[in-house]
């Protein structure tokens, strides 16, 4: 890319070494190609990078628009791309995954041995009687099994429904009811910190109120005694010992358009969304998007320090470095554990190129200062990623300079679990502005509308919208495809016009470069620490608790985590506010929906600021917090 265009603000520019290889060099012209013929372009690339088993007949069906279909009629599976092709090439004893443990266990798995785990595990889920299009819930921690058994199920057809192992009980027990698994992977426990998170005793309390569920399935993890329920729980390495697990397990031929797994995310509502992704349009995008954004070469060693539990870690741990063949680090425990170089002991020791995580991470890492880093050699480091949320600039300029040594772009990648993969983001030859995600993925049309849809002025605030279809976008929500079509589609589409607008949920700016600018959540989500919950989940979770009458919670910034949340109680008749409930109510949240959820403060309140209709105006509640100016304050009851 030419820097003749002069740019406003503070500009990095890419190294000419970084220009000169990368996978996508002109971003411009494929944009605009893609643009002008969306379907030709996708189609081609699909054709070009993946082995079908038989061909689709129509790249794009906008018929039934809002529930879009890619690569209509194509036969593939994402696990023959991901693992059984490679091993006819040189790639089968390439190493696909480096693990380490919390505790400094190592395990590496080559191509090959990753894919004959998956074969057998994926024989294992045969003869539990999983069939092609059940679903299995796994929760379980940063390990190997984690992986091997979402891409069993996928191998077989099944769909999986990955629940973050830092969610609780409650949480838990809603997304397998939901779904309705037959199965549930899990393990014993997970390290966190030097401490035991006891995955298997959640599970226990969680299957409860769950019947349908008939096998339970425990990685030996941690070791720790567990309760093991007769007829319904068994140990994975017991399993994987039996002849049940055969090793030559065939590989399902899959709908392009069948559904590949279920990821429950936080909205507006209290119930949990499961966005369902597919085979054929999921597969084309991650590994599309991870080649040309992080510029992944046969040698590079990838590192995306996220948790497979999340949309990050679906998509570019499991799924898109596996369909490009590069060698993927995993790594299971906190980033300053046994201190706050353990990240940079990692990168050092395993040689990593490039590497992806959250500003959440970036800002608990600097605060430990720059030493440790500094004793460590990070020359490996050729690209870094951020993503989550907003990077402030002082946070992605230490990340430049201390991590990245002034010598690798960062690529602020935004996105969300419903889009699948990356959505605006550099590129290794795009001129970065420290805090913006800069440019729409080739081929992403991207708008910035106000209150009637209409286009905004340069810098102005808007809501950030996406016009046209991309592969790998959400089909639906499980079981709830009318919910779909009014959470994403209904406020700015205008079907009777045939114009469909998805509606992303967060608010942003174009600057006068073209530069957008993500500025957060305009619904009532909330990002702590990168982790996305919705103040209903946390509402509900309170005055589940017999003290609670009614419950509000807002987002308040947080050096750190970006926002911590704010609690506001009304007890019931009787109960007498003091230091020891606050606690009891944080403890409790923390095991309905899980510690990420904990507030870090709670306010006793005798009323809350409602609307006549009855709603709570959490805008009110956070412009007091804040001590800003609360604004039209017409709809107030009172
Ligand atoms: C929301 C989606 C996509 C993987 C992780 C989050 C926020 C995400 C960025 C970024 C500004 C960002 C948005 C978005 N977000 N990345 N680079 N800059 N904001 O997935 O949990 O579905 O959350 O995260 O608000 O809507 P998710």
């Amino acid at each position: 890319m030419s820097h003749q265009q002069e740019l406003h603000g503070e500009v990095f520019y890419p190294p000419e070494h970084i220009v000169a290889q990368a996978n996508l060099p002109d971003y411009e012209a494929q944009h605009q190609a893609m643009l002008a013929d969306l379907a030709g372009e996708w189609g081609r690339i699909a054709e070009e990078n993946f082995e079908w088993f038989a061909p689709w007949e129509k790249t794009l069906d906008e018929s039934q628009a809002p529930f879009y279909k890619w690569f209509v009629g194509g036969k593939v599976n994402i696990v023959h791309n991901a693992l059984d092709r490679h091993l006819k090439t040189w790639r089968r004893n390439k190493v696909a995954l480096i693990w380490e443990g919390e505790n400094y266990d190592q395990r590496s798995l080559t191509y090959h041995q990753l894919a004959r785990e998956v074969c057998r595990f994926a024989s294992v889920l045969r003869a539990m009687g999983v069939q092609k299009g059940d679903r299995v819930t796994i929760y379980m921690g940063r390990v190997p099994e984690i992986m091997i058994a979402m891409l069993a199920c996928a191998k077989i057809g099944a769909v999986h429904s990955v629940v973050y192992g830092g969610f609780s009980v409650e949480a838990l027990h809603e997304r397998i009811e939901d779904s309705q698994s037959k199965v549930v992977v899990t393990a014993d426990g997970a390290w966190l910190r030097g401490k035991v998170v006891q995955l298997k005793k959640i599970v226990d309390e969680a299957l409860l109120r769950s019947p349908t569920v008939q096998t339970v399935i425990v990685v030996k993890r941690t070791g720790e005694d567990v309760h093991m329920e007769p007829g319904r729980d068994l140990w994975y390495h017991e399993l994987m010992k039996l002849p049940i697990a055969d090793a030559g397990c065939h590989t399902e031929i899959m709908d392009a358009e069948d559904p590949l797994f279920l990821l429950y995310t936080s909205g507006t509502t209290g119930k949990p969304k499961a966005i369902l992704h597919t085979h054929g349009g999921y597969m084309v995008g991650v590994a599309t998007t991870l080649k040309w954004v992080f510029d992944l070469k046969e040698e590079d060693t990838w590192w995306c320090a996220a948790d497979p539990g999340w949309i990050t870690g679906h998509s570019y741990i499991v799924y898109a470095p596996l369909l490009l063949g590069v060698t993927s680090v995993m790594y299971e425990g906190a980033p300053n554990h046994p201190f706050p170089d353990r990240w940079w002991d990692i990168v050092e020791r395993h040689g990593v190129t490039v590497l992806y995580t959250a500003p959440t991470a970036i800002r608990g890492l600097m605060r430990f200062g720059d030493a440790w880093p500094n004793r460590h050699d990070l020359s490996s480091l050729r690209l870094l990623g951020s993503v989550g949320e907003p990077i402030n600039p002082e946070a992605w300029k230490w990340y430049y300079r201390v991590i990245g040594g002034e010598r690798c772009p960062i690529m602020d990648t935004w996105w969300q679990t419903e889009t699948g993969n990356f959505m605006i983001t550099p590129l290794p030859v795009t001129p970065l502005k420290p805090g913006s995600a800069t440019k729409p993925f080739p081929g992403v049309d991207v708008e910035i509308v106000d209150e009637e849809g209409d286009p905004v002025a340069a810098n102005e605030e808007g809501y950030l919208i996406v016009k046209r279809p991309w592969p790998a976008m959400l089909r639906t929500i499980y079981g709830d495809p009318d919910r779909y079509v009014k959470q994403y589609w209904e406020r700015f589409s205008e079907p009777e016009k045939g114009k469909f607008i998805y509606m992303t949920g967060d608010s942003a700016r174009r600057d006068e470069d073209g530069y957008i600018w993500v500025i957060g959540r305009v619904d009532d989500v909330i990002k702590v620490s990168g982790y996305r919950l919705g103040t209903a989940e946390i509402e509900s979770a309170l005055v589940s608790h017999p003290a609670v009458a009614e419950a509000a919670v807002i987002g308040v910034p947080d050096e750190v985590r970006g926002s911590v949340i704010k609690a506001y109680c009304i007890l019931r008749a009787g109960v007498e506010p003091s230091p020891r409930l606050v606690e009891e109510l944080r403890e409790h949240v923390g095991h309905e929906v899980g510690p990420i959820a904990k507030p870090s403060s709670i306010e006793f309140v005798e009323k809350l600021p409602k609307t006549r209709s009855g709603k709570i105006m959490r805008r009110v509640l956070k412009a007091r917090a804040l001590g800003q100016d609360e604004g039209d304050l017409s709809t107030l009851e009172e």
